[in-house]
This record gives structure tokens, sequence and C-alpha cells, in this order.
């Protein structure tokens, strides 16, 4: 008889079971959306469509998971460093330090860079040692200066969470947890940091002048031609897929590139970071060097070092005329490089910890 109740009850269980996981709207399923970048056409004409990474589609789904990842902190070695703690919403996903600090503040050598429209970059890091976001990822979680993780422990805590094998298995159809779902995931968000909405966007897609100030239009001017800033820092993207030395130092510092490749010819040569939403990612190069866009510009305009090797020949003309640019020029070339500030972006809410309501 009490057999019989027990066979009675688990029956239904397992029937309510089954009806749970067959309801259409079920936590479980495994659909994910295909997440459509949105961006203006003009810019898509120019730089290209948004792509995502070989064999990891960005799905909404994906991007779920991967930003409740980028703000965990369970992802480090004590449970005390996340992603964010090096690259915040509010300074443009990078930092506000010289050099970031991560577990037991150890700084890391250097500089933390911005993170968005880096669907649209091929080389990861300031000498781009990793080639792909998802391969990036794996450094910082364990790095014994930055997140100190390992990978072993990361797994068993997601895995013991009440949320994450589901949120697994919506992005990828399987609750299996590993070090290649994690990166792939936190990858799709950071391709979903997209950053197009400045005033110059604006101006850029309707071709409107009046929508720039006479010293934003003449700020322009000067990074196109005197100032030769578009050869690198090209626009609309504001950041070229390529390396070189602006003589920052003389040389021996941070080799850059050099610690890669081994060449002396590469000595010096740093990733070409972006020129968008410099008002929030303070202090700027590799090295934290300059507190502010002023001193960029003067150091641009005065200082290059004559001591560094490799100096690009993009720079010559600035380099062989020292102080050509004007106090006036100096200014407006500082006032167009704002009109690069979106600040929908660092205040989207798409972007910010999950966790925080
Ligand atoms: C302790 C601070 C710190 C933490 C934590 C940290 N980063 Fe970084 N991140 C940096 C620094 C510093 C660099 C530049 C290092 C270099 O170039 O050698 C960097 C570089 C990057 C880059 C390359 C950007 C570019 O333009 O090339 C990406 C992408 C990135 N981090 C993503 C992440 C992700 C994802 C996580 C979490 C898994 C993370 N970071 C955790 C400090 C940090
Ligand atoms: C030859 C290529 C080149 C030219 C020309 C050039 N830059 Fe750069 N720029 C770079 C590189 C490379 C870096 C990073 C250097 C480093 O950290 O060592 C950089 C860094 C910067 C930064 C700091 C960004 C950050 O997030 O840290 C700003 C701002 C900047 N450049 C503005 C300009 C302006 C304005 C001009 C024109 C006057 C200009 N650049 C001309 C290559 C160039």
């Amino acid at each position: 008889m009490k057999k019989g109740y027990l066979f009675i009850i688990i029956f239904f269980l397992v029937n309510l079971l089954l009806l749970f996981s067959c309801t259409k709207d079920k936590p479980f399923t495994y659909s994910p959306k295909a997440y459509i970048a949105r961006f203006p056409q003009a810019i898509e004409e120019k730089i290209g469509p948004f792509t995502s990474g070989i064999d990891n589609l960005t799905t909404e789904e994906g991007i779920f998971l991967g930003r409740k990842l980028f703000y965990d902190t369970r992802l480090s070695g004590d449970n005390s460093v996340a992603c964010s703690n090096c690259h915040q919403q509010q300074f443009a996903f990078a930092d506000s330090k010289e050099f970031s600090d991560g577990i037991e503040h150890i700084p890391t050598g250097r500089n933390s860079p911005t993170i968005f429209n880096q669907a649209w970059s091929k080389h990861f890091f300031w000498d781009g040692r990793r080639k792909s976001l998802e391969t990036q990822a794996h450094d910082p979680i364990t790095s014994a200066t930055e997140m100190n993780g390992n990978w072993d422990v990361i797994i068993e805590r997601l895995q013991n969470d009440n949320i994450y094998p589901i949120l697994f298995y919506q992005a990828f159809g399987s609750g299996l947890i590993d070090s290649i779902s994690i990166t792939k995931a936190i990858a799709q968000f950071e391709r979903s940091l997209i950053s197009y909405n400045s005033k110059f966007d604006q101006f850029y897609a309707t071709k409107d002048s009046s929508l720039l100030s006479a010293s934003e239009l003449r700020g322009f001017e000067i990074f196109l031609h005197r100032g030769t800033c578009n050869a690198c820092h090209t626009l609309p993207l504001g950041h070229l897929n390529a390396f070189f030395s602006i003589g920052l130092e003389k040389g021996i510092e941070d080799s850059g590139l050099a610690k890669i490749t081994g060449l002396a010819s590469d000595i010096g040569k740093f990733k070409s970071p972006s020129i968008r939403n410099l008002s929030y990612s303070a202090p700027y190069m590799h090295n934290g060097k300059f507190k502010t866009i002023r001193e960029v510009l003067n150091f641009y305009n005065n200082d290059i070092n004559e001591r560094s090797p490799n100096i690009d020949s993009h720079l010559m003309p600035l380099f062989n005329n020292r102080g050509s640019l004007s106090t006036q020029d100096i200014a407006d070339l500082e006032h167009f490089l704002m009109t690069l500030n979106d600040e929908s972006f660092i205040h989207n809410p798409s972007f910010s910890n999950p966790s925080i309501k």
C-alpha cells in the first residue's frame, strides 16, 4: 500500500516536471536569438558590418550570460575581482588609474584600455598579443596580478550556482560549463558594447556641418590634415588595427610590440587606441602617463621624444616642426575630440552591472 502511494506521487511529480519542461515559455528552452547590432548606416558603409567571433555567434542569451560573468567576482581566486573592476562603464570600460590593480591591489604593468567597438578589432592588448576576444579573456582570469583565478574552482562555483547552468544552457544548448563557454559568453557581451552615438556620429551620418561649432570644425580639419591624427585614429572607427611608435618614451621602459615579435623595428610600438569617449577614459597611453587631453595634445605638438626608436613617419610633420600648432589650434583640436564623446554609451542600462537594479 505504502509503495503504491509513493509510486503515484512519483508518477505525478514526473508528469508535472514533463509538463513544466514542455510549456512554451519555460525557462529551459534553447532557442537563442541572433543579436542585431544597431548603429548608423553611414558608419557601417565605411567600417563594415558587425561581426561575431569565429564559431561564436553573438546572441541575446550569450550577451546576457556574458554580462553577468563580466561583473562576477567569482571568476577571481579570492572572489574579490571582476573584469568590471578595471573596465568600468563610467570610464568607457577603462579605469581611472595610471596602472590598474587587481587581486590584493597588485598593480598590472599597463593602463587599462577602453572596451567598446571591439567587434572591429583584430588584435587585443597594447601589444596585440591576442587575436580574439575569446582568447584574450583567458588571460586576466588566470593572471596572478589580475584575477588569479583557477578554472576548476571557477567552473565548480558556477556549476553549483542556481542560475548559471540554466543561462549556459540557454546560450549554448548545454548546461556544461567550461573555460571555452565562459570566455565565449564574455566575448559576446564585449562585442555588444557599441558606441556610435556621439555628436560626431550625427554629423557624420547627416553631413550637416551646422551640428558642429566653428571651433570643432577647425579642430576636425587639424585632425585630418596638419595633425595627421586620422592616419592612426581613423574615423569613423577611431582606432586602427595597427601598431605605431609615437615617440612617447625612449623605448626601453616597455618595448611594446617588440616583446611579442622580438624585432628591434617594433620597439616602442603600441596598438593605436580609440579616440572616442576620451572624456571618460583618462589617464591616457599604455602607461597612463597623461592625465588630461591637453597634456596629450601638448605632447604631440612639443614633446615627441627624439631618442625614441621607430617613430612613425606620419608624425614627422609634428616632430620636425615642434610647436607648429598654436594655442588656438590645440583648443580647437580638443573641442573636436570632445564631439566623439557618447554620453548614452556611458549610461546605457544594457551594459551596467546586472545584479544592481
Ligand atoms: C586588474 C585589472 C584588470 C582586470 C581584472 C581585467 N582587465 Fe582587461 N585589461 C587590463 C589591462 C591593464 C589591460 C592592458 C594590458 C596589456 O595591454 O598588456 C587590459 C586589456 C584588456 C583588453 C584588450 C583591449 C584592447 O583594446 O586591446 C580586453 C578586451 C580586456 N582587457 C577585457 C577584460 C576582460 C573580459 C576581463 C575579465 C575576464 C578583464 N579584462 C579583466 C586590466 C584588467
Ligand atoms: C603614427 C600614428 C599616430 C598618429 C599620427 C597619432 N596617434 Fe595618437 N596614438 C597612437 C598610438 C600608437 C597611441 C598609443 C601609444 C602608447 O600608449 O604608447 C596613441 C595614443 C593617443 C591617445 C591616448 C588614447 C588612450 O586611450 O590612451 C590620444 C588621445 C591620441 N593618441 C590622440 C591623437 C591625436 C589628437 C593625434 C593628432 C595630433 C594623434 N593621436 C596622432 C598613434 C598615433
